[in-house]
C-alpha cells in the first residue's frame, strides 16, 4: 500500500514539485502506470510484413512488437525465459524466430518456446517457458499493450482519444498513416511528465518559442497579438487525454501544413475524392490533432511522439514524421518539417528540452508548489464532461494531473 499522499500532492489548482523529483514517486508510477495499464507501443505500419519487429522500452522492460505468422500483432517481453538474457538487441528488423544469444533457445514470433539446445539435459515441457505476452489491442493501427490484465477495457481507456486519433488518421486520403521515417530519440534531463504537460501547454509558445514564432509563418503567428486575439483553444478530453486545438485560429485552408490548396493540389483532390468536397475541405482547414493520449503518446500534428521515462530526472522523447498513405507527394515536405520541428538542430525540440531541464533543476533544489490555476475562472464544460478554455489556460494540465492522481490512488487504471 502506497504511503504517498497523492490527494495532497495534486490539488485542484496546484501540484507539488516533488512529483517531478521524488524517486519513490517515480518507482510508484512505473508500477501503477507503465506496468498496470494501457501504454502506447507503436504503429502497425512500422511492421508491415510477417516477421517484422521493433523493440521499445516500457518501464524497466524491453518489449518486442512483432507481426506474427498469421499477420497478427503481438507485444512480447524481450527477455529469454531460460536465464533472462535480452533476446533481441536491435531496434528493428525481420526474423523467422527469436534465438537467444546466450544458450541458443529458439522462440517463435508468438513467443512460444520452440527448441532448446542440447535437449538431453532438459526435462520440462517447453510451453512452461514461453515468453511473456502482453495484453494487446489497437485502434486505427495504433498499438497499445498492458503487462497486466487491465481493470479498464481498451475502449474505456481510449475514450475520447479515439476522436483525436481519428482526426490525425483522417488527414490521409485512405485514412491510414505510415510511420516509415524512422525515429529520432532526444534525451531530456527532466522528468517524463514535463513532456505531455508541456506539449499541450499553449501558454509557453510565445516565450519558449519566440525565435520560431518570429522567424516562421505558422499557426503560432497569432501569439504575437493580444490575449483576446488568440483563437486556438485548450481541451481536457478526460482520461488524461489533452489537446491544443489550433483550428479556430487558422485563417486559411492548409495553414497547419504551411501550404495552400493550389500548391498541394493533388493532395486536396485525393482528399475530396475520398471524403467528398464539403467534409474534405473542413478537414483540410482543421488539420491534424495536437494532442496527448495518456500516458505516453503525443499526436504532434504531422509527427508522432512517444514519451519514455528513464528515471525520476530523465526521459527520452521519440519522434517520427506522420506520413500519409495515398499522398506520397507530401513526404519530402513532411520529413523536412519534422526535422525542422523535432530534429537534432530544430527550433521547437531544443527550446522545449532546454526549458524542461531548467524546470527540473529549479524543482530539484526544493519542493515548491507549481500553480495550475490559470483558466479556472473561464473554462467551460460540455455535457460529455469535456472542458475547453482559452489556449493559454491550464485546463489541459489539470486534465493530465487529475487523471494521474486517480490512477496513482488506485481509483482507475
Ligand atoms: S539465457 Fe537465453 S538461452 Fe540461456
Ligand atoms: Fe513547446
Amino acid at each position: 500500500m502506497s504511503t504517498i499522499d497523492y490527494e495532497h500532492l495534486i490539488q485542484e489548482d496546484k501540484v507539488h514539485g516533488s512529483l517531478y523529483t521524488d524517486e519513490a514517486i517515480y518507482e510508484d508510477e512505473i508500477e501503477k502506470i507503465f506496468y498496470s495499464s494501457w501504454v502506447f507501443i507503436g504503429h502497425e505500419s512500422e511492421i508491415k510484413k510477417r516477421g517484422d519487429y521493433v523493440t521499445r522500452d516500457i518501464g524497466r522492460s524491453s518489449v518486442i512488437m512483432v507481426r506474427g505468422k498469421d499477420e497478427d500483432i503481438q507485444v512480447i517481453v524481450n527477455r529469454c525465459q531460460h536465464r533472462g538474457n535480452l533476446l533481441c538487441n536491435e531496434s528493428q528488423g525481420n526474423k523467422r524466430n527469436f534465438t537467444c544469444p546466450y544458450h541458443g533457445w529458439v522462440f517463435g514470433l508468438n513467443g512460444d518456446l520452440l527448441d532448446v539446445s542440447y535437449p538431453g539435459g532438459f526435462d520440462r515441457p517447453l510451453e512452461e517457458l514461453n515468453l511473456e505476452v502482453l495484453v494487446t489491442d489497437s485502434y486505427r493501427g495504433f498499438v497499445f499493450a498492458s503487462f497486466k490484465e487491465p481493470t479498464i477495457s481498451f475502449d474505456d481507456y481510449l475514450g475520447n482519444g479515439k476522436k483525436l486519433i481519428d482526426r490525425s488518421c483522417n488527414m490521409a486520403p485512405n485514412g491510414k498513416i505510415d510511420l516509415k521515417g524512422g525515429w529520432i530519440r532526444q534525451h531530456f534531463d527532466a522528468n517524463w511528465k514535463m513532456l505531455p504537460e508541456n506539449d499541450t501547454d499553449g501558454y509557453h509558445v510565445n516565450y519558449v518559442h519566440q525565435s520560431f514564432v518570429r522567424a516562421i509563418d505558422s499557426q503560432y503567428g497569432d501569439f504575437v497579438g493580444a490575449e483576446d486575439s488568440i483563437k486556438g483553444v485548450i481541451k481536457n478530453w478526460g482520461n488524461g487525454h489533452t489537446e491544443i486545438d489550433f483550428a479556430p485560429g487558422y485563417t486559411k485552408t492548409l495553414d497547419w501544413l504551411g501550404s495552400t490548396p493550389e500548391k498541394a493540389k493533388s493532395y486536396v483532390d485525393s482528399m475530396r475524392e475520398a471524403y467528398g468536397q464539403e467534409k474534405a475541405d473542413q478537414m483540410l482547414y482543421d488539420g491534424p490533432a495536437h494532442a496527448c493520449i495518456f500516458p505516453n503518446l503525443f499526436l504532434a500534428e504531422m509527427n508522432i511522439v512517444i514519451f519514455q521515462p528513464t528515471g525520476a530526472h530523465s526521459a527520452v522523447q521519440w519522434s517520427t514524421p506522420m506520413f500519409l498513405e495515398g499522398a506520397p507527394e507530401l513526404d519530402f515536405k513532411l520529413l523536412r518539417q519534422s526535422e525542422g520541428a523535432l530534429g537534432p538542430a530544430s527550433f521547437l525540440l531544443a527550446d522545449d528540452a532546454s526549458i524542461a531541464e531548467r524546470a527540473q533543476k529549479a524543482l530539484g533544489a526544493g519542493t515548491p508548489w507549481c500553480d495550475l490555476s490559470r483558466g479556472l475562472n473561464r473554462e467551460t464544460e460540455d455535457t460529455d464532461g469535456v472542458k475547453t478554455s482559452h489556449m493559454t489556460d491550464e485546463t489541459s494540465n489539470r486534465g493530465f494531473w487529475h487523471h494521474y492522481r486517480d490512477v496513482m490512488m488506485g481509483e482507475l487504471s
